[in-house]
């Protein structure tokens, strides 16, 4: 059996802590298909091929597929071929959005099923725009992101 699961969203940018899931769910599927959401309220740093970019660098896996996606995330997941949508769960802060998302979800497409994972330890505390914000002002990422990501970080904050 082929499972195929969407770890969605808006990865600006990537740090370890989505890595780290990433792995965690290889362990229980076949295939991986990340999906940046192109339209995310937040303005983003990084433009959605950048973000697509930087996690291709991060991951280098042949299971893993990474992919853009506009509108319900649900709609593409069902044109992927997922059943299963992967979300991280760091704190009880993330919990309510995450439940009503989940719920959303699960109303809009009653066949896929949300499995929220734990990330390693030291990485709960991690999130993207605690590491923008530390960019930003020039302190250390580098026990954060991919080298790849650090670097894409400087050259933005250069400007
Ligand atoms: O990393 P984020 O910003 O918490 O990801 C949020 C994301 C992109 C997964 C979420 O906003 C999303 O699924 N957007 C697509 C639009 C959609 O389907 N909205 C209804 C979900 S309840």
């Amino acid at each position: 059996m082929n499972r195929i699961a969407v770890y969605p969203g808006s990865f600006d940018p990537i740090t370890k802590g989505h890595e780290d899931l990433i792995h965690r769910s290889l362990g229980f599927v076949d295939r991986i298909v990340v999906g940046v959401a192109v339209n995310v309220a937040k303005q983003p740093l990084f433009s959605f091929e950048e973000r697509v970019a930087l996690i291709r660098e991060c991951v280098a896996d042949k299971r893993v597929e990474v992919q853009s996606f506009d509108g319900l995330l649900v709609d593409f997941a069902k044109r992927v071929g997922a059943t299963v949508i992967i979300r991280g769960l760091r704190a009880v802060s993330d919990f309510e959005y995450e439940f009503q998302m989940a719920l959303m979800n699960r109303n809009l497409g009653p066949q896929i099923e949300t499995i929220f994972l734990v990330p390693a330890f030291d990485l709960t505390y991690l999130s993207s725009s605690l590491v923008r914000e530390v960019a930003r002002f020039g302190g250390d990422v580098s026990a954060l992101v991919h080298p790849a990501v650090q670097q894409a970080l400087k050259r933005k904050f250069a400007k």
